[in-house]
């Protein structure tokens, strides 16, 4: 059990004890880790949120409690302020705990008690699009979340919901009629693929006809014609390899690429459905659903307000012309994940914009009676460093394929300056792990609901919250391991640490804290709480490592402070892995 959640027991032992059936049974007893350790280690507020109904004075009640429980194993506790109970953990308990977490390969982090089937919906770029900085969030966040739900011992669904059905396909084909070069489509599909649509698009905005055209086409496709759906076919396999290629470099995968096309035959039964409930109705020859008036109007999608006066704004499921939408694609993507997935929880990491567009799908599922944990995981975008969305020189769009190599690139300079002895193939594989690692931690380490700026200086820099500066103190410890010709894998703990320094004290608060860390990762599904974490600890062992000399103490001392650096590896290798990152042990 974690600390948390220990402290949080004995609170409510003496609470039952105190209040009896007066205790509400839903009352939350929160147990923080402390900001400032000058006033103990975790702290609790429950005594000033209970005093109030209760009609005590909240520094007498948490004295109340204090006293009822008398003399706890776990820590020493005081009253601070206006009734807050400060902990102050004792060091035999944070060693005891160090003492199982080094036999225990989870490193103390239970799984969760009720496991539950997660489709985790992420990336889903758009074929003949490009995959652009902005899915890069979506990539790493989802690919983030997916590692973490797993680990906590849920099962994990991932699926690419590419969008592989749009109009864009129109102006692909007339392309790929008309102008395509296909010893370029087989070199680097996207690309290629890209630049059809863009040319075409410029063509059209002069001629006509050509617009005429290509609309022509897309309607021979959506009718089946067989020529356009073989291009079509030809279009996503191509660009799925492609993709692939990139996911490959990031080291992430789906376990499905059921992209919008997948749905299309569910689509006309869907929307019939809906009219026959009485959910969706005709309005200037659409179909759309409108608000129920379940929700205050602030609170309803269904609603904006103009001018001071609530007008509709419906969710369109079929077009005037019978043709659907996103938003039904959507609906009906979400019916097959619980049909067939049987999926307790769908994630879907998609950037704030489509904020609207998911708060009406939910809603519509909630009118249709499906529940499920539904979140939709918005993130912020991605500017340059003049603040503005971040392009090219140009003024394109910066494509992803373009950020990864660029880092590596970046990342072999700074790994050759470093250590020019490497072998070039050790090198090589460093500079992958640097700049990958640079681009995936500058990303989690944010508040994905906040914009960042994309600054190569400083997610390629050796110090501060970066990659490469994690990745350094995971190579200074196993250097450690290399002089005395082990590795820290090899180091188990055959009795409790000593913790006599305040360094060390430090060390071992962070290290226990990884339990708490990793859980609380998914509540609102924020990677930052890892990153920051990691950080923190990383820092803290440089502390340590100044205060505390390692290979020149002696005897239990050199065993005891040797089994700290071991652990510290693990659990940064474990965080590390867990953002999708690869620690190299040398660089
Ligand atoms: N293809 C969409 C886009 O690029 C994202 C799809 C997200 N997933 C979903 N189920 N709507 O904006």
């Amino acid at each position: 059990m974690t600390i948390q959640k220990t402290l949080s027991r004995h609170l409510q032992t003496a609470l039952k004890n105190l209040l009896g059936d007066a205790l509400p049974p839903t009352c939350k007893i929160g147990v923080d880790a402390a900001q400032d350790l000058r006033y103990g280690d975790y702290q609790s507020n429950v005594a000033m949120a209970l005093a109030r109904s209760l009609q005590k004075n909240p520094r007498a009640f948490a004295e109340e409690i204090v006293r009822n429980l008398g003399e706890i194993d776990e820590a020493e506790m005081e009253i601070a302020g206006p009734g807050f109970i400060n902990f102050r953990i004792r060091p035999a308990y944070f060693a005891r705990k160090l003492f199982s977490m080094s036999g225990d390969p989870r490193l103390g982090v239970a799984t969760t008690e009720h496991p539950q089937t997660i489709v985790i919906d992420f990336s889903a770029p758009n074929v003949a699009k490009p995959m652009h900085v902005g899915h890069i969030r979506s990539t790493i966040i989802g690919d983030t979340l997916a590692r973490v739900a797993r680990f906590m011992g849920n099962k994990v669904i991932t699926d690419n919901h590419i969008g592989d059905w749009g109009t864009q396909f129109g102006m692909i084909l007339w392309g790929w009629k008309h102008k395509l070069q296909p010893e370029l489509l087989e070199k680097d599909p996207i690309a290629t693929l890209l630049q059809v649509y863009k040319d075409v698009n410029a063509l059209c905005k002069e001629k006509a006809e050509t617009l005429e055209e290509c609309k022509a086409e897309l309607v021979k496709l959506q009718s089946g014609d067989t020529e356009n759906l073989a291009i079509w076919k030809r279009c996503i396999q191509l660009t799925r390899t492609g993709l692939e290629k990139i996911y490959d470099r990031l080291d992430i995968h789906f376990d499905y690429w059921l992209g919008e096309s997948f749905y299309n035959d569910a689509l006309a039964p869907l929307v019939q459905d809906l009219m026959e409930r009485g959910i969706a109705r005709e309005s200037d020859g659409a179909v759309c659903v409108f608000s129920d008036g379940f929700h205050k109007p602030q609170q309803d999608p269904f609603l904006v307000s103009k001018d001071g006066q609530w007008q509709a704004v419906p969710a369109i499921i079929r077009k005037a012309d019978g043709g659907f939408l996103y938003a039904t694609t959507d609906l009906a993507t979400l019916d097959y994940r619980i049909r067939q997935f049987h999926a307790d929880a769908i994630w879907y990491v998609v950037g704030a914009p489509q904020d609207k567009h998911f708060k009406q799908i939910f809603d519509i599922e909630r009118m249709r009676g499906v529940t499920g944990d539904f979140r939709h995981i918005a993130f912020g975008s991605i500017l340059g460093k003049d603040r503005r969305p971040f392009k090219t020189r140009d003024g394109e769009t910066v494509s992803l394929q373009d950020v990864i190599s660029e880092a590596i690139e970046r990342a072999g300079r700074v790994v050759r300056e470093k250590n020019p002895s490497l072998p070039e193939e050790e090198q090589e594989k460093i500079a992958q792990a640097v700049g990958i690692g640079a681009i995936k931690f500058a990303e989690l380490s944010q508040n994905r609901l906040s914009d960042y700026i994309f600054d190569w200086d400083k997610m390629l820099a050796l110090t501060g919250d970066t990659a490469p500066y994690l990745q350094n103190s995971f190579v200074r410890i196993c250097s450690i391991f290399r002089k005395t010709n082990t590795h820290f894998d090899a180091i188990t703990l055959d009795s409790p640490p000593i913790l006599r320094h305040d360094a060390e004290m430090q060390l071992a608060r962070l290290l226990v804290r990884f339990a708490e860390v990793v859980p609380a990762i998914l509540e609102d599904c924020r990677p930052n709480i890892l990153a920051s974490y990691l950080y923190e600890l990383a820092r803290s062992f440089h502390s340590f490592y100044e205060a505390c000399p390692v290979l020149r103490s002696e005897g239990e001392e050199r065993e005891s402070r040797l089994a700290l650096c071991a652990l510290t590896a693990r659990v940064l290798r474990r965080g590390m892995d867990l953002l999708g990152i690869t620690l190299p042990e040398r660089m």
